[in-house]
């Protein structure tokens, strides 16, 4: 299981430091929750502040973007050095227009889905599609309850990958933690958002490494 720790839980004042923090601590991705006050009820940070805290770490940073209008925006979280950036089905955006965009930077697509948005959605884009994000709480806000009914929409999209000959990474994001990273490796996940699981914890290192190893105790 991969570990992407979500920015948002980080402190604010230091975000390059808290970066490599993460890096230091043995996280795959960097995790950046982009939120426009539309498309979500919140605000967070655009690609600027993205650009300023690139030059501390070097893993991908996976850019999760719950914006209205991600087309418009791509060519900024490009130039900000986004490696993998995931969008949502149910923004305004045209879907294959905007894929085709991040492909055309070298970047690496995703489609996210709304707990209320079932796993067909993603299905006519998996074979363009590096990843498929499934939100396990409503997205706007960290620290939220983990929703367990969503685990079933990675096996539907998981099959139909498999029926399709495509290969996507599936990842979940939202309250996950040590108490429920279990039910998301045994659910066949492949890629676990962490933000206050991470952020908070007393050591970070610590905290990625047994999440790590709750997923391969489950798996076997
Ligand atoms: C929610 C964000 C998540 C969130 C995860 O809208 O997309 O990435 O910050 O935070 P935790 O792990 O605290 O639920
Ligand atoms: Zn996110």
């Amino acid at each position: 299981m991969k570990i992407a720790p979500s920015i948002l839980s980080c402190d604010f004042a230091v975000m390059g430091s808290e970066t490599r923090r993460m890096e230091d601590a043995g996280a795959d991705y960097i995790h950046l929750d982009v939120m426009d006050g539309h498309f979500v009820p919140n605000l967070t940070f655009g690609a600027p502040v993205i650009k300023a805290i690139r030059p501390y770490s070097s893993l991908p940073f996976d850019v999760h973007l719950m914006i209205d209008n991600p087309y418009d925006y791509i060519d900024d979280f490009a130039d900000a050095g986004a490696d993998i950036i995931t969008f949502h089905v149910e923004s305004r955006s045209d879907i294959g227009k905007t894929i085709e965009k991040i492909k055309s930077h070298g970047i690496k697509p995703g489609l996210v889905i709304k707990p209320q948005t079932p796993a067909s959605a993603v299905f006519p884009y998996l074979k363009d599609i590096f990843m498929a994000l499934v939100m396990t709480v409503e997205p706007g806000f960290g620290g939220q309850s983990f929703m367990e009914d969503m685990l079933p929409k990675l096996k539907e999209i998981r099959d139909e990958a498999e029926r399709q000959g495509a290969s996507v990474l599936l990842e979940l994001d939202g309250g996950i933690n040590e108490a429920t990273i279990s039910m998301a490796a045994a659910a066949g996940g492949d890629v676990c958002v962490s933000g206050t699981g991470v952020f908070k914890a007393p050591d970070a290192k610590q905290a990625i490494e047994r999440l790590k190893a709750l997923c391969e105790k489950e798996r076997g």
